[in-house]
Order: structure tokens, then sequence, then C-alpha cells
């Protein structure tokens, strides 16, 4: 398993992204039930984004140990650790589409209580070099309209929106 330390901004804390692939898949498997509750407040706050965003009403949904190790099989999770303790996600894809090898990144995350301590900025800047390892030349993700805050993030790390989805009701 991969790691890297990064440099906090409060030196008191120490630091490091792990690096889970489909060689590492037990140690996924073994970290899995530690993110659980992560992932569920991770899911509940996009369901709001995405409630919001559709206009419709749905159900929560519950993140299954199945669903976790799926983003294994083409792709890897970065996870960071605060003082040991996991404080993040993200799940990078690699993917094809027309010709075009690209890397889509799934689900970036940080919890609210280690955001703006560039946790996020390494994490996409690690997914990056793992894209250019793996030959892609584009890096592609969606991001919920109402919510700018994801939206700077994003620029600040080089994004631009290419694609624009459309969606009414019927
Ligand atoms: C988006 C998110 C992953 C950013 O993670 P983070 O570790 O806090 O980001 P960083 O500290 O690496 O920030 C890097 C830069 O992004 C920009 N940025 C990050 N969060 C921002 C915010 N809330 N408002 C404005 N700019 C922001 C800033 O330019 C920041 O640099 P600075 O702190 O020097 O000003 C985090 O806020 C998060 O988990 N949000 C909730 C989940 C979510 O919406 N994820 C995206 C789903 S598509």
């Amino acid at each position: 398993m991969a790691i890297r330390r990064i440099n906090p901004r409060i030196a008191k804390d120490e630091i490091e992204i792990l690096t889970f692939t489909a060689n590492n898949r037990d140690a996924a498997k073994a970290i899995y039930p530690k993110l659980v509750g992560m992932i569920k407040e991770f899911n509940k706050d996009q369901l709001g984004y995405f409630k919001k965003a559709f206009k419709v009403n749905t159900d929560d949904w519950s993140p299954t140990e199945e669903w976790f190790l799926t983003g294994l099989d083409n792709g890897f999770y970065l996870i960071p650790l605060v003082n040991g303790e996991p404080a993040g996600m993200l799940n990078g894809e690699f993917n094809n589409d027309g010709g075009v090898k690209y890397l889509d990144i799934n689900t970036v995350f940080v919890l609210p209580q280690y955001q703006r301590r560039n946790i996020g900025r390494t994490m996409f800047l690690i997914a990056k070099d793992m894209g250019k390892v793996e030959g892609r030349q584009v890096i592609f993700l969606t991001v919920y309209a109402n919510n700018p805050n994801a939206i700077k993030f994003y620029e600040s790390v080089g994004l631009r929106p290419a694609r624009i989805h459309m969606v009414g009701n019927i």
C-alpha cells in the first residue's frame, strides 16, 4: 500500500494518504468498516444537492462492502488519514470514451473538520499522477451546479466546465 505524507497546515496533525488498488483489495476490505459512516454522510450530503438540482424526492441509499469494492475493479481509492483515522476519500476510475482514455473521479470528500488543509488538493494531485501513469489524457468528473464550494475547489485544481447536464421534470 503506497503511503504519501503531506505537510499539514496545522503542524501537530500527522496526515498521510493511503492508496488502494486491485492489488491490495484485502487491505481495502479491512479498512472499509472504518469508512462506512463517512461514506453515508457524504451520500446524504450529495443526495441533498441531487434532490434540489433534479427537483425529485428519493430515498437515502446505504453503501455496501460489495459496492465499495467494485470501485477497485478499474480504479483506486485514496484515503487520507489524520492521526491514523480516515478523514475523507477519493475514488478514481480509468475509462474510455470515443477513443479518449480518461480518468473519471467518482467521489471526492474531506470531513468538514479537516477541510481547507490541502487534503483535497493533495488527493487530486496524486490521482492526476496515477492517471498519467495509466496513459490518461483527460480528467473528468461531474459536480452539482448548486455546490459552489466544490466548483471553486475543482477550479482551484485546474479544472474547467466542459459539458453541461440539462434536467427537466416530466
Ligand atoms: C470539495 C472538498 C473535497 C475540498 O477539500 P479540501 O481538503 O477542503 O480542499 P483543499 O484544502 O485542498 O482546498 C484547495 C483549494 O480549493 C479551494 N476551496 C476548497 N474549499 C473551498 C471552499 N469551501 N470555498 C472556496 N474555495 C474552496 C480553495 O482555493 C483552496 O485553497 P485555499 O484553502 O488555499 O484557499 C471538500 O470541501 C468537501 O469534502 N466538500 C464536501 C463534499 C463535496 O461536495 N465533494 C465534491 C463532490 S462533487
